[in-house]
Parts: C-alpha cells; sequence; structure tokens
C-alpha cells in the first residue's frame, strides 16, 4: 500500500488528483496540504475543505501553506479556474475541521510518523515543499519520491517557455529539483494529453451522482477554459496524472534526463530546461514522463468518479 500526501492548489485538476487518491484501494492518503498557485492560499485552502466534506473524509488531515512564492509576487490563473479556484459548480460549506498546522509542519508530522518511506505528490507551486527542505533538510532521506506535476519538455502554457506550477515559483522548484529526492516530472507534455472531451465529461453528468453531477459542470467549466485560451478540445486533467502514475506506474514512460530550472531568464523564467541528448554531461536528474496511456488513465478516472457516488 503506497502511502502519499499530496500537496496542492486546487483548481479543478487537483480535485479530481484529490478524488482519485481518496477513491484508490491501493494507496494510502495520508494527508493534504494547500498552496497558493491557481489561486489565492486562502481560497485553494477553502476549496480543499470542500472538496474533503464532498468526499465526506473528514479522517483525511488537512493543513493550509504558504500564500505566496519564495521570493516573487503571486502569480494566479482566475482565467483557466475562475474567482473561487474552482468555478462551474457549488460545492458544499465545509465541515472540515483543518489542522492547527502549517502545512510544512503537517508534512514533517506524517513522514516522520512512518515507518517506510513516502511519496510526495505535490500538484501546485512547490513553495511548500522548498521550504520543509529549508526548515528540515534531514526529511529528505524519508521520502521515498516525489512525483510532480509540473514543467515540460516541449510543452508550456503561462508563457511560451514555461508551465505554471514552476513558473509561479521558480525558486522554489530549483531547490526542489536538486534535492537529491528521487523525483518523476509529470510535465505538460503527457498532462495534455490526458484529456476529457466534452462529450465524456457529459457522461459523467449524466450519472447525476453526488459526485458526478458536481464534477461534470466543473470539469465543462475547465474545459472551456481550456478551449478559449489553448485551444485544447476537453479538460486537460494534469494532476490526476501524477497521482494515477503512483497507483498505476505503467501509465507513464519515462526517461531519466537532465532537468534545471530557469530562475534568472527575462523571457524563460520557470522553464524546465531538459537535457534531452545528454549534451550537458551533467547528471541526470529526475525520471521524466514522456508517454501516457490514455485508456488506462481513463479508465481509472471513470472509475474513481462511479466509486465515489456510492461510497
Ligand atoms: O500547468 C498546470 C498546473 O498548474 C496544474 O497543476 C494546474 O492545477 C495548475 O496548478
Ligand atoms: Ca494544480
Amino acid at each position: 500500500m503506497k502511502k502519499i500526501i499530496i500537496d496542492c492548489d486546487p483548481g479543478h485538476d487537483d480535485m479530481m488528483a484529490i478524488m482519485v487518491a481518496a477513491a484508490s484501494g491501493n494507496t494510502e492518503l495520508l494527508g493534504i496540504t494547500t498552496v497558493a498557485g491557481n489561486q489565492t492560499g486562502e481560497k485553494t485552502f477553502l476549496n480543499a475543505q470542500k472538496i474533503l466534506t464532498l468526499l465526506n473524509r473528514k479522517d483525511i488531515p488537512l493543513a493550509r501553506g504558504a500564500d505566496k512564492p519564495l521570493l516573487r509576487k503571486l502569480v494566479t490563473a482566475p482565467t483557466v479556474h475562475g474567482i473561487t479556484g474552482l468555478d462551474g459548480a457549488e460545492l458544499p460549506e465545509p465541515d472540515i475541521l483543518p489542522c492547527k498546522d502549517h502545512a510544512v509542519e503537517l508534512i514533517a508530522d506524517l513522514i516522520e510518523k512512518q515507518a517506510q518511506p513516502l511519496t510526495l505528490i505535490p500538484t501546485g507551486p512547490l513553495t511548500n515543499i522548498a521550504l520543509l527542505f529549508l526548515i528540515n533538510p534531514g526529511i529528505k532521506k524519508h521520502i521515498e519520491r516525489i512525483v510532480l506535476m509540473g514543467g515540460g519538455v516541449y510543452d508550456s502554457n503561462i508563457t511560451p517557455a514555461a508551465e505554471f506550477n514552476i513558473y509561479v515559483d521558480p525558486e522554489a522548484a530549483k531547490i526542489v529539483f536538486e534535492s537529491g529526492v528521487p523525483i518523476t516530472m509529470v510535465g505538460l507534455d503527457v498532462t495534455n494529453k490526458s484529456l476529457l472531451s466534452f462529450e465524456e465529461i457529459d457522461k459523467i453528468e449524466k450519472k447525476r451522482g453526488k459526485v458526478s453531477g458536481i464534477v461534470g459542470p466543473l470539469l465543462r467549466y475547465f474545459a472551456e477554459a481550456n478551449r478559449k485560451i489553448f485551444g485544447i478540445g476537453g479538460a486537460p486533467i494534469h494532476d490526476a496524472l501524477a497521482v494515477i502514475s503512483v497507483i498505476e506506474p505503467s501509465v507513464i514512460k519515462t526517461r531519466k534526463l537532465n532537468v534545471e530550472i530557469e530562475t534568472d531568464g527575462r523571457l524563460t523564467r520557470g522553464r524546465t530546461v531538459v537535457d534531452v541528448y545528454g549534451v550537458t554531461g551533467k547528471e541526470q536528474n529526475v525520471d521524466v514522463a514522456i508517454e501516457v496511456d490514455i485508456k488506462t488513465f481513463k479508465e481509472i478516472l471513470f472509475d474513481t468518479v462511479k466509486r465515489l457516488d456510492v461510497l
């Protein structure tokens, strides 16, 4: 049973990542922490509380993290996720009691309580993870792997050079990518293919279950935003692929490559610079996802909604 912690910025696709982890029979979701990204720290935290309320999962510890990047001003994504960060449907008012701890404290506590190293799945800017390593560097040896949604080999979104999670806090990403902890980078090259079409979203909504009835309209909102901005023909469930690749590793194929984070570039801030041909001769520090098994991805996603409708 894989033990995981998700650090996220819900966010429509973060919501799907949480749902996949909560419904999975072969991972134990030890805790969830939130970070500012898709929306402000206050809104992403509230959204996480609402998602856990919808799922009736008061058992999963939840703590709020950083409200801004390490050095830079916060950049949010209201054109993609809306003013609430989860526009498209009304989620239940939260009845989750959050942890009094900061996200970094909760992550450290959960890791230190485990007999075995665990997997960290960041699906937002990496501010909390960088803070954890700065404050408690010894914690790294208790982390088996970081499987993060972020970056891209050739693909980008927030700028022509960068992916949103890395762009928002490039200094934090640099700390994490240079941490020495094994990293799997699940970037846009594979997550933009992990798409639910408008017809598939309609199919989910037509189930009219307690979860599917809300997930449908939310994903349609997200799909419309992606169509308008990026011309993508559906909802790319970026963050869910990071979780699914932990549950079912065969869903992605990876290559060990050197990846560095651009923190100085005027046009290239937040670029994941991936040495595809090994020309730098530098350490291949990251397992980079280069292919995705869409069929299995969708099967797990649809099974998740089906299971949550009846749980
Ligand atoms: O670039 C996509 C990523 O940025 C996803 O994690 C999305 O939720 C946003 O955080
Ligand atoms: Ca996210």
